[in-house]
């Protein structure tokens, strides 16, 4: 297994996993290749006997005082095997790193697994982002202080 920066010669991969793991409110595959090689933060892939099994998008606000996990998605084929964990490890050692105080997120109030995975890790809901994701689709809020 290995974890690394994305290249441009991922996109094709990453774009696989994005359409196979969320329905609307999908990246397209111009806004990923904007965060994988523009986007200020981390783009980084984790690789499974050379293939990518997983992705996460991290971004950092200009004035430093966040980290904000943008996307984190594991091929449906090799989900519930710790992929997920690992990234959110990996996120937090980021933030840990560049002194950062906090790292926050959205995350549908439908998605079970994602919010399961970030309480478990120590975030907290501070807010409930109602119609986030279109009408009657609310988001949670969620932070974790370093
Ligand atoms: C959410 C997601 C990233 C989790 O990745 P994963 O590699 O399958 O998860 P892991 O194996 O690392 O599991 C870590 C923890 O996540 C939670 N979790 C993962 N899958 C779960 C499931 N099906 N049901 C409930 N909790 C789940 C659990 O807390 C789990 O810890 P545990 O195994 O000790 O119970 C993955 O399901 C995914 O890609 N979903 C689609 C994209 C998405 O929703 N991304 C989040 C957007 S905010």
């Amino acid at each position: 297994m290995l974890i690394r920066r994305a290249r441009k010669s991922d996109l094709e991969a990453v774009l696989k996993i994005e359409n196979s793991s969320f329905e609307a409110e999908r990246f397209t595959r111009s806004q990923l290749l904007y965060l994988m090689t523009k986007a200020r933060g981390l783009f980084l892939v984790l690789e499974l006997e050379a293939k990518i099994a997983a992705y996460l998008s991290v971004l950092t606000h200009k004035k430093r005082h966040s980290l904000r996990i943008y996307s984190i998605a594991v091929d449906p084929a090799h989900r519930g095997m710790k992929l997920g964990q690992l990234l959110i490890e990996k996120t937090i050692a980021y933030a840990t790193e560049l002194q950062l105080p906090a790292i926050s997120l959205e995350v549908s109030t439908r998605n079970s697994s994602a919010i399961a995975l970030y309480t478990q890790n120590g975030f907290n809901t501070v807010e409930i982002l109602k119609d986030y994701y279109g009408k009657g689709e609310n988001a949670l809020k969620m932070i974790k202080k370093l």
